[in-house]
């Protein structure tokens, strides 16, 4: 299997204007409610990824048929809640955690058996996690030993609904068991502890089912309906942010990026650079949707070193890794705590990021649940990204402000989430091949 590197020479900046792939986690909710949904929904700007293309394969191997009108453009015909047939293969998740989990949830709610599997990545991933709550529903959900996928689900009588607490801070868990929730009978209800990103409870109004959100608890009723619609997915903040550190590091930057979801529950990484010294604009704000969307604005800043707020963790998961650049680049030292999630996303986060930061110059600290960054000059060097996607696009951006030549090695993951991360970066200044 080719895993593909990128080389990237020094002289690099991120400057102009462009707009953003779709969003990720709201893409494959959209096909998961639109195939759930009673009537012909339309998703747009849906996002092309590997790992969204694994739920609608699913979808469509369970019967529920679509016009690919074109990448982006797509009609699905929904089946309603109890439409969905029994696939006739194993469904591949691929690299994808949130279509494997929201998956899960849906899965268990139906009159056939199936399995779920995943990519090595996905294979080493903790599935405990749903599979707590869905048992505690009634579920037949049975994992690999260690709970890692496969994951094999049988058809139960009914489901029960739950009130159930979060133990970590999780939209796929969260999202997993409000899907079950759909097929379950009474009111199934979710609490947060820390607010985590609100895609699914948003969407789920937008096809007209009834939900209730009351401060850090959502319930909602088994077997209503969903209404097909129209969706306009925005661009992904989280493809976005790679962009945004781009153009704080370099130079004389200012950068334009349109039509991003600016949802308050994934917002926390602007607040943490804003901390650090960035200055980002957010203007033209709007809605597609039930979904804040706006510009960006980017100017190239001084960045200075901070203490990570724990509040802001949860709402900039997925950004820690160019977050990490951005501290690298960053006057004096950075420190995180807390976020042992990290370890568990498509790498181990902390490590991987942690061994490419020093064979880069910078001096790290990794502990349990965190790390310790002290700003300094990168310089060449080769990195592997673990197989992980945000690693990748992560290192790419360190060669603004590197001194030599950067390699990253295996890539080919960035397909996972921005298929034209090349393209756009190389069109706003980044001096990147791919081989
Ligand atoms: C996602 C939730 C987050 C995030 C992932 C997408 C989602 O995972 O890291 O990339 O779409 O629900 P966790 O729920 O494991 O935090």
């Amino acid at each position: 299997m080719s895993t593909e590197s990128f080389r990237l020479q020094p002289g690099s900046y991120c400057s102009g204007e462009t707009h953003i792939p779709g969003d990720k986690s709201i893409s494959h909710r959209a096909v998961m409610l639109a195939s759930l949904a009673e009537g012909e929904s339309e998703v747009r700007g849906f996002l092309p990824s590997s790992d969204c293309e694994a739920t609608l394969s699913a979808f469509q191997n369970m019967g529920v048929l679509f016009d690919r009108v074109d990448a982006t453009n797509i009609r699905i015909n929904g089946v309603g809640l109890g439409g969905l047939r029994e696939p006739g293969n194993v469904l591949d998740m691929g690299n994808s955690g949130t279509a494997m989990r929201l998956m899960a949830g849906i899965l268990c709610g139906q009159k056939f058996s199936s399995s779920l599997i995943g990519d090595a990545s996905l294979s080493k991933r903790p599935m405990q996690r749903i599979q707590i709550p869905l048992k505690e529903m009634g579920a037949d959900i049975t994992s690999e030993k260690n709970y890692t996928p496969p994951l094999v689900i049988h058809p139960v009588n009914h489901l029960n609904s739950i009130q159930y607490e979060l133990p970590v801070p999780s939209a796929q868990v969260k999202s997993c068991v409000l899907l079950a929730g759909l097929f379950a009978q009474g009111k199934t209800c979710v609490t947060e502890k820390a607010i985590t990103r609100d895609h699914t409870e948003r969407m789920l109004q937008s096809f007209a089912y009834p939900i209730e959100v009351a401060r850090n608890t959502i319930c909602l009723q088994g077997h209503c309906k969903l209404r097909a619609g129209s969706i306009n997915v925005p661009g992904d903040l989280s493809s976005a942010a790679f962009l945004i550190v781009a153009a704080l590091i370099s130079k004389y930057a200012e950068l334009t990026i349109r039509k991003v979801g600016i949802n308050p529950t994934r917002d926390g990484f602007i607040k943490i650079l804003r901390e650090m010294g960035a200055r980002i604009e957010i203007l033209n704000q709007t809605y597609f949707g039930k979904e804040p969307v706006a510009d960006i604005v980017v100017h190239n800043s001084e960045l200075h070193g901070i203490n990570i707020p724990l509040d802001l963790i949860a709402n900039s998961i997925d950004e820690f890794p160019i977050l990490f650049i951005a501290a690298a680049c960053a006057k004096g030292v950075t420190n995180l705590s807390g976020a042992q999630e990290l370890r568990v996303k498509e790498s181990d986060r902390l490590t991987t990021m942690a061994i490419g930061l020093q064979a880069l110059g910078i001096e790290v600290m990794e502990k349990p649940d965190g790390i310790i960054i002290n700003g300094g000059q990168f310089q060449g060097g080769e990195i592997d990204s673990g197989g992980d996607h945000r690693i990748a696009m992560a290192f790419a951006m360190a060669s603004i402000c590197a001194k030599g030549d950067i390699i990253v090695r295996d890539t080919v993951n960035v397909a996972t989430s921005f298929p034209n991360f090349v393209e756009i970066s190389a069109n706003l200044g980044l001096k990147i091949s791919q081989y």
